[in-house]
């Protein structure tokens, strides 16, 4: 055993150690890879917090090796070319450095795991991987960004045949709209309720601002409504709600969000309902609204 322990065991030169320092802060030293190049030997040292404090993106250093004295690390600045192009990138604290690989046939490949696209108010974290050639140059930057989807008419339908979700309901849709960022410009919201008596209400571009929105959604008159006819809602919402007349725009994906509190009434059209909306590529999100813990009417 002894003899084996000895044969797996290394030494280490303290002797003539190298050592490399850096910002404790930085994460200086989080990863390091052994590197040759036609240049000579190095120590690639990534720090994945370097750049404090506004352009804290990270980076990896380059550390000459066996060049007869010490030199110092020079930062590579490889973020600068770490870029995907036709997207709007939150590079800050995408910790890049925090993965380094070398490669056999010559470079390395370096990562940032927190690079992040944005979408209108809403951050993707994809992170991002950058191919660097022999001389530390980025070669491509690989992340799985997807173009934003800009363009959306929303076509929001009301369950208007229980009140008592009314205020919580509102509260919902305001908060929902205002997260998604949503502007005049990008949506409409068109309110045909899936009442008994379905009533429709102004063009989509009336609808088209959220505070319009929510004053006309308090309209106390209407709220209730002796049955629950979801999929005549539906149906209306399709063939009127998405008219160009209305300001629905040609070519512009079309949703539709059904916010209800339970069985309609009117479920025996429901099949051919929906395929209609498939018919016409109305991709549908429902929300099904019930009391909360304390039957205080909050969303659940
Ligand atoms: C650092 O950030 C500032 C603005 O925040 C910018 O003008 C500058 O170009 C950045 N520097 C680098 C090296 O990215
Ligand atoms: C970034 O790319 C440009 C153009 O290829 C190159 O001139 C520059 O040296 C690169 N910068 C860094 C820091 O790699
Ligand atoms: C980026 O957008 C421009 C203009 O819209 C386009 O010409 C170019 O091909 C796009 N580049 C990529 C890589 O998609
Ligand atoms: C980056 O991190 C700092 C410190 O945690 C924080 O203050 C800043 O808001 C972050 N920036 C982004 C774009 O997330
Ligand atoms: C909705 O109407 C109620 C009274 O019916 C009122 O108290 C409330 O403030 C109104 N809400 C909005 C957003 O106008």
């Amino acid at each position: 055993t002894v003899v084996l322990r000895l044969c797996v065991a290394f030494n280490v030169d303290v002797k003539n150690s190298l050592t490399f320092s850096g910002p404790v802060e930085d994460l200086f030293g989080y990863t390091v890879q052994q590197y040759e190049n036609e240049e000579g030997k190095w120590v690639l040292i990534g720090s994945p917090l370097v750049g404090q404090p506004k352009n804290r993106t990270g980076d990896v250093y380059k550390c000459p090796v066996g060049r007869g004295e010490a030199l110092p690390c020079v930062k590579l600045d490889l973020p600068v070319n770490t870029s995907i192009p036709n997207v709007t990138e939150v590079k800050e604290n995408m910790t890049f450095g925090a993965t380094l690989v070398t490669n056999p046939k010559g470079g390395f490949l370096a990562c940032g795991p927190l690079y992040a696209y944005r979408c209108g108010h809403l951050h993707y974290t994809t992170g991002i991987c950058s191919d660097v050639s022999p001389s530390f140059q980025v070669v491509n930057s690989i992340a799985p960004v997807q173009e934003c989807g800009t363009q959306l008419d929303i076509v929001i339908v009301l369950d208007g045949s229980n009140s008592i979700y009314w205020d919580s309901v509102t509260a919902f849709l305001n908060n929902l709209l205002a997260r998604a960022g949503l502007t005049p410009r990008q949506t409409g919201v068109g309110r045909p309720r899936s009442s008994a008596a379905v009533t429709q209400s102004s063009p989509l571009s009336v609808w088209s601002q959220t505070e319009h929105f929510l004053r006309n959604s308090n309209n106390t008159g209407e709220k209730a409504a002796a049955k629950t006819m979801t999929a005549l809602g539906i149906d209306t919402a399709r063939k009127e709600a998405f008219m160009e007349a209305r300001g629905a725009r040609r070519g512009v994906k079309k949703v539709m969000v059904i916010v209800t509190d339970g069985e309609s009434h009117d479920n025996h059209r429901l099949p051919q309902v929906i395929q209609d909306c498939e018919g016409d590529g109305i991709q549908r999100f429902s929300i099904a609204v019930g009391t909360g813990p304390c039957g205080d009417g909050t969303l659940s």
